[in-house]
């Protein structure tokens, strides 16, 4: 990595700390980073399962247990964000169920994934067909995570440390952030030494250099989208009704 991709990753991981922190440590944005976070969660566990089993037919058994572990961490952690939300009476909109609006959000959401300037800049080069996960490439997946996973633990455990610990609510948030930022490290040393177990330690070095300048050029892309952005933020929760939250739970 050279100074100026150094520097700028700080700079981009520190503006980019600061305003989750402000929208976690707000009330009133709070549920909407909630909810943000329980899609993001959830949604890699699929991803991962896919993998995993991709690892075991390879016969590589070691990365397919690896892998395993990861995807149900990350069900966890999917779990505690909707445990958070709940407990402020709120839940992540179900896009399947809200019959009226359910041809508007498919398309927005598939146009968002497609448009989501973070992904786009992060995985420039790549086409969406090439990052599925029966045919990702692992030395493409590998160091992607691992930069991810990296960042992520430090960016939950700063977002935990802002949560206010007078209010018993995010204080078991901060408690169960905490604890996922330990797991997120733990996720990125293993592919870390996933990729030392295939690569040598100078191919594995380029690698993480050149991921890690692709996070920055990634930042600066999320930023700027953000700043002209007219609608960054489009509501992800809703109110909980517990009766029909209730219902669906005998129905399961
Ligand atoms: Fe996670
Ligand atoms: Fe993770």
């Amino acid at each position: 990595m050279n100074l100026l991709t150094y520097v700028m990753h700080l700079a981009g991981s520190g503006a980019i700390a600061y305003y989750s922190a402000a929208q976690i440590r707000d009330p009133k944005t709070r549920p909407n980073v909630l909810a943000g976070f329980q899609l993001a969660e959830s949604g890699s566990v699929p991803f991962l399962q896919t993998l995993s089993d991709r690892a075991a037919a390879e016969g590589d058994t070691w990365l397919a247990e690896k892998l395993a572990k990861h995807a149900e961490d990350e069900k966890r952690h999917g779990q505690i964000f909707a445990h958070a939300l709940k407990q402020l009476d709120k839940k992540v909109i179900d896009f399947k169920s809200s019959k009226e609006t359910t041809k508007e959000t498919t398309k927005e959401s598939k146009s968002q994934e497609g448009r989501s300037p973070f992904f786009a800049a992060y995985f420039k080069g790549y086409s969406p067909e090439q990052l599925k996960p029966a045919v990702t490439a692992w030395d493409v997946f590998m160091p992607s995570t691992y930069i991810l996973e990296l960042d992520a633990s430090k960016d939950f455990a700063r977002m935990a440390n802002v949560l206010p610990e007078s209010d018993p609510t995010a204080r078991n948030l901060k408690l169960g952030m905490l604890n996922i930022a330990k797991d997120e490290t733990g996720h990125a040393a293993y592919l870390y030494e996933a990729m030392m177990r295939r690569m040598s330690a100078t191919q594995v070095q380029k690698l993480v250099d050149e991921w890690r300048t692709r996070k920055v050029d990634a930042l600066m892309a999320f930023a700027s989208n953000m700043l002209q952005s007219k609608n960054n933020n489009a509501s992800l929760v809703q109110d909980a009704a517990p009766s029909e939250s209730d219902s669906e739970l005998m129905a399961a």
